[in-house]
């Protein structure tokens, strides 16, 4: 399985967490979670990952030293492309596709940014493949959700708890189908913070994988410390990576 990875974002919510740190503003992949950056749990994951055969990293030139450095360390025995990233998301995973190798027939994409994603969510993301199209993993919500109207901040609605999914990654797709709902996209200028809901908006369907609770997107600093809670739980540190070995 081809997997991309969406790695080139600037992280605006993680600023408070540079400075805390005493450091200047960059990619929050590059905060350290116990030791090591945010980005190599996730690309130790996909390491680890028996049905992860290619790995394309979307980043930013300006990281790609950095990034070599990190692969350096980590010394993965699976390839990893570079590919540019892009303004947006839409943008970057929009490259990724272009620099899938020719015969990519079906690809996952993994967000960097969630880098508590386990070897067996990645894999079973694989496995959905076989029989659809299109999927995103997601779990149900927990929480009420209501819509507001932005500007009079008043609750439009209340939609049933039990039709609401939290929309995860890993997703994947079929490779031509996702390229078409792209382009689409790029045509009438849809802009969305996912693939399912290119997907989606193409018309396809785009199934459930059971996700997983811990597979939190680091996003805050508060994302952070939970990160480092739930790596402590499963008993990870830097130096003990007895879960990522194949
Ligand atoms: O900003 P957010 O965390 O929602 O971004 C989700 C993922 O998309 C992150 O892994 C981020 O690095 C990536 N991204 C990207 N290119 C952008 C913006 C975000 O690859 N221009």
């Amino acid at each position: 399985m081809h997997l991309l990875i969406p790695a080139a974002g600037s992280g605006s919510r993680m600023k408070e967490e540079w400075t805390r740190q005493g450091k200047v503003q960059r990619n929050k992949l590059f905060l350290p979670l116990l030791g090591q950056p945010i980005l190599a749990w996730t690309l130790l994951a996909a390491q680890s990952a028996p049905t992860i055969e290619w790995i394309g990293l979307i980043a930013q030139p300006d990281d790609w030293p950095d990034v070599k450095t990190l692969l350096a360390t980590l010394a993965l025995t699976k390839p990893v492309a570079f590919i540019p990233g892009g303004d947006t998301r839409q943008a970057s995973v929009y490259n990724g596709l272009r620099d899938l190798p020719s015969g990519a027939a079906r690809v996952l994409i993994h967000d960097g940014a969630r880098c508590l994603v386990t070897p067996d969510l990645l894999d079973r993301c694989s496995a959905a493949l076989d029989h659809c199209q299109g999927f995103v993993a997601a779990i149900p919500v927990k929480d009420t959700i209501k819509v507001v109207a932005p500007e009079s901040q008043v609750v439009q609605a209340t939609p049933d708890r039990r039709q609401l999914w939290a929309a995860q990654t890993p997703q994947g797709f079929d490779v031509a189908a996702l390229r078409h709902c792209h382009d689409q996209g790029v045509q009438q200028r849809w802009s969305v913070t996912d693939d399912a809901a290119l997907f989606e908006q193409g018309g396809l369907p785009v199934e459930i994988v059971p996700g997983e609770e811990t597979n939190l997107k680091v996003t805050t600093p508060m994302d952070l410390a939970i990160a480092q809670f739930i790596l402590h739980q499963r008993g990870l540190d830097p130096h003990q990576l007895a879960f990522f070995k194949t």
